[in-house]
């Protein structure tokens, strides 16, 4: 049976390259036929096919080549938007962690970046040749479950590769891609709420909303505040909550009581790598539903809808508590030591939040005001002593925190910015062996970084065992660590994987002392290391069966996903070669 599966491999390998000499030696041969595919593949979806370009082009004079005219009324917009997710968001050829946008592992970088530091910075763009990069060549504005099939079909017959954006947020180069025909999923925004939706197929009703992959985390945070309800959602305003966040893992303050984002995911519509268009949840299509939750974006197939289960509004203890003009070497390292020190408690408490050096912004839906300052009453304490400020107030929903605090505090976008992470697990918490051990590895990577540290695992969460198929090394961490790096869009080569080296090794400190834990997916080191184990632990195995099964000939593939072709794929030449 191998041997005829070989066959028939070898015979359709054959057939196109006969295919290809029948229609003439000359390259432009082929090219002529691809645009003639082109062109009916346009018209099957409707007139939404569309050229990619970067964001940045209209501030270039030249285009792959040819002398182009730039237009300086939008190049002002993208200068002054450089840094705005929301103008980033609305724009096919720009990524968050523009990187993506460029061609890295080409010298020089091939891209159309401009200056982050100074965005009307000349040395940029006058005289410098704008390249597509790793931006994919086109993109269909999906819309259908049938523009998915189109193009399924027609990657299948052409062979050019397929991949999938949304909001365009990945840290790893997922929703680009050289050469590709890309699904932009972005116009499928639709939010909606039933109070006693019940999966297709099931008996139970939850409280919950359906959304649309490109509806973006702030819309359906004040969507769901007008209904008086909680949505557990990424501390960062257009993050797709319904594509790329949910589909590996999805974390979030309120994550330590409410869950990970694939514990509230009830129903999945996705039209998958076989084209077919399939309702997943608990009772029917359990296996892909169980992929769905954790296992990544852009394996599985698109993904239309998603249902996640809401919870009440809740009442919020916000301490937001810091020291970031008196911060030093010497009272940052007692600062980590101190948080090491006291998460244990914290967890046991329900808080969430985030530390960034030398501030912390931690919510509380279960304690009362009193005592979430009794329990900050330590760390309050320690920044005042260093001449910072703390503050312990309650807030009345959800929104309320995010409008006041999460919009100023959000990660930045537009650098080229990579990080490698660890989930830390409660042994290095609850005692003091753990505790010294933890807190000395991150004395030891201050002078190379202040870990972000992200406390959003669902520590308290009732978990119902194998429903998930995220690492189950999420369920028994306190912390998701990680450490970063940027670097400049004239960087070299060299400099660039150096970066991706340093960040790697930074983060082996943290593998080393945490062995058998794991990783966040969406939020890993492009390099990992064993990324198949660091993502999904035990749960590999299955899901490398789910992916075989739902997509036998391989349509979606990305970098360290479920069934990964690896780095030598001619998918993947912009990565930088470490
Ligand atoms: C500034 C910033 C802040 C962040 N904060 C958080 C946070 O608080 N919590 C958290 O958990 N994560 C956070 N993340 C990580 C975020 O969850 C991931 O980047 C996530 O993959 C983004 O999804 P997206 O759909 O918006 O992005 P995209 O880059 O468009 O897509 C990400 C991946 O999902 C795939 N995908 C997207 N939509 C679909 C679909 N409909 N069907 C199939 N595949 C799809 C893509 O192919 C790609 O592989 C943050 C990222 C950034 C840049
Ligand atoms: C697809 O068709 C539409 C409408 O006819 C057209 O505007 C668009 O340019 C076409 N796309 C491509 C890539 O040719
Ligand atoms: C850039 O030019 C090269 C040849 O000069 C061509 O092969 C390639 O398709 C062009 N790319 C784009 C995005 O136009
Ligand atoms: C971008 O910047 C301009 C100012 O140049 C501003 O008017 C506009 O609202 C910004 N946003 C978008 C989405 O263009
Ligand atoms: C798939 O492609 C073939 C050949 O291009 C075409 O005949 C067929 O109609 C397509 N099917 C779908 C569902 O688009
Ligand atoms: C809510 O879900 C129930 C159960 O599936 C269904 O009968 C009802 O029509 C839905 N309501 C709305 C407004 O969609
Ligand atoms: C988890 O379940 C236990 C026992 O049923 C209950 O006491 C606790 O409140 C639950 N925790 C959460 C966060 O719901
Ligand atoms: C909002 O929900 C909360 C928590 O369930 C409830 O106590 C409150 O009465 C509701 N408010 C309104 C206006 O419905
Ligand atoms: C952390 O706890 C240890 C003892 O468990 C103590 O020696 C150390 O001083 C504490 N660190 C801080 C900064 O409070
Ligand atoms: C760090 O800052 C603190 C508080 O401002 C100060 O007391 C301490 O001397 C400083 N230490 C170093 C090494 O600069
Ligand atoms: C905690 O409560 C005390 C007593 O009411 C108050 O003085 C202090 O400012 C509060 N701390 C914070 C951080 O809010
Ligand atoms: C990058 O450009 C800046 C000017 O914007 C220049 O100072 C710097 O030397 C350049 N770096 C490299 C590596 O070329
Ligand atoms: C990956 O890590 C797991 C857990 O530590 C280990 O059992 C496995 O052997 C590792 N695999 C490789 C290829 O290193």
């Amino acid at each position: 049976m191998v041997h005829g599966a070989q066959l028939l491999f070898c015979t359709a390998v054959l057939l196109n390259v006969g295919a290809a000499s029948v229609l003439g030696d000359r390259p432009s041969a082929r090219s002529l036929s691809l645009q003639v595919e082109f062109a009916a593949l346009n018209e099957t979806v409707g007139g939404r096919l569309y050229t990619a370009v970067p964001w940045e082009l209209p501030c270039f004079s030249e285009y792959n080549g040819t002398a182009v005219t730039p237009d300086e009324a939008a190049c002002a917009i993208v200068q002054d938007n450089y840094t705005d997710p929301f103008t980033r968001v609305t724009h096919f050829g720009a990524y968050m962690a523009s990187q993506w946008e460029t061609c890295q592992a080409e010298s020089p970088n091939a891209g159309c970046l401009l200056d982050l530091s100074d965005p009307t910075d000349p040395d940029a763009f006058d005289g410098v040749d704008c390249q597509l990069g790793n931006i994919p060549s086109y993109y269909i504005d999906v819309r259908y479950p049938s523009d998915v099939q189109a193009a399924l079909n027609f990657s299948e017959t052409t062979g050019v590769r397929l991949s999938v954006k949304n909001k365009g947020h990945d840290y790893k180069g997922r929703s680009s891609g050289k050469g590709t025909l890309a699904l932009w999923v972005t116009n499928l925004n639709s939010i909606s709420h039933n109070n006693s939706f019940v999966p297709e197929g099931c008996s139970t009703a939850y409280d919950a909303i359906t959304i649309g992959p490109g509806a973006i985390t702030e819309d359906i945070f004040e969507y769901v505040d007008n209904i008086n309800r909680t949505f557990i959602g990424g501390y960062h305003q257009t993050i797709g909550a319904g594509g790329g966040y949910f589909l590996g893992g999805g974390h979030s303050v309120l994550s330590p009581v409410f869950g990970l984002a694939v514990d509230r995911v009830v129903q999945v519509k996705v039209v998958t790598p076989e084209g077919q268009y399939v309702t997943a949840n608990e009772c029917q299509h359990p296996e892909l539903f169980f992929a769905l939750r954790g296992g990544g974006g852009s394996a599985w197939g698109v993904v239309f809808e998603s249902t996640h289960r809401l919870a009440p509004q809740v009442t919020l203890q916000v301490a937001s508590i810091g020291f970031t003009e008196h911060a030093n070497s010497s009272n940052l390292a007692d600062w980590y030591e101190l948080l090491v020190n006291e998460t244990y408690r914290f967890g046991t408490e329900g808080w969430g939040g985030h530390i960034v050096g030398p501030t912390i912004i931690y919510v509380n839906s279960l304690l009362s005001n009193a005592e979430a300052n009794a329990s900050m009453q330590a760390v309050a304490d320690f920044a005042l002593d260093q001449g910072g400020t703390a503050v312990v107030e309650e807030l009345p929903s959800y929104l309320a925190f995010f409008s006041k605090y999460v919009t100023l505090a959000e990660v930045g976008v537009g650098p080229e910015t990579t990080m490698g992470s660890r989930l830390i697990p409660t042994s290095l918490f609850d005692n003091e062996v753990g505790r010294t051990t933890l807190s000395n590895t991150i004395k030891n990577v201050l002078s190379f970084v202040n870990p972000y540290i992200v406390v959003g695992t669902p520590f308290l969460y009732n978990y119902t065992v194998g429903t998930t198929s995220v690492t189950p090394a999420w369920r028994d961490s306190l912390w998701h660590l990680s450490i970063h790096s940027e670097w400049v869009w004239n960087s070299t080569v060299e400099y660039i994987a150096e970066q991706y080296t340093a960040v790697t090794q930074h983060a082996q400190l943290f593998r080393d002392i945490t062995p058998g834990s794991g990783a966040y997916f969406n939020e890993g080191d492009v390099y990992e290391p064993n990324h198949t184990y660091s993502y999904w632990g035990e749960n590999y195995e299955i899901l490398r069966d789910i992916k075989e099964f739902y997509d036998p000939k391989g349509l979606l593939d990305c970098w360290q996903c479920v069934g990964w072709t690896g780095a030598e794929d001619t998918l993947y030449e912009c990565f930088v070669e470490l």
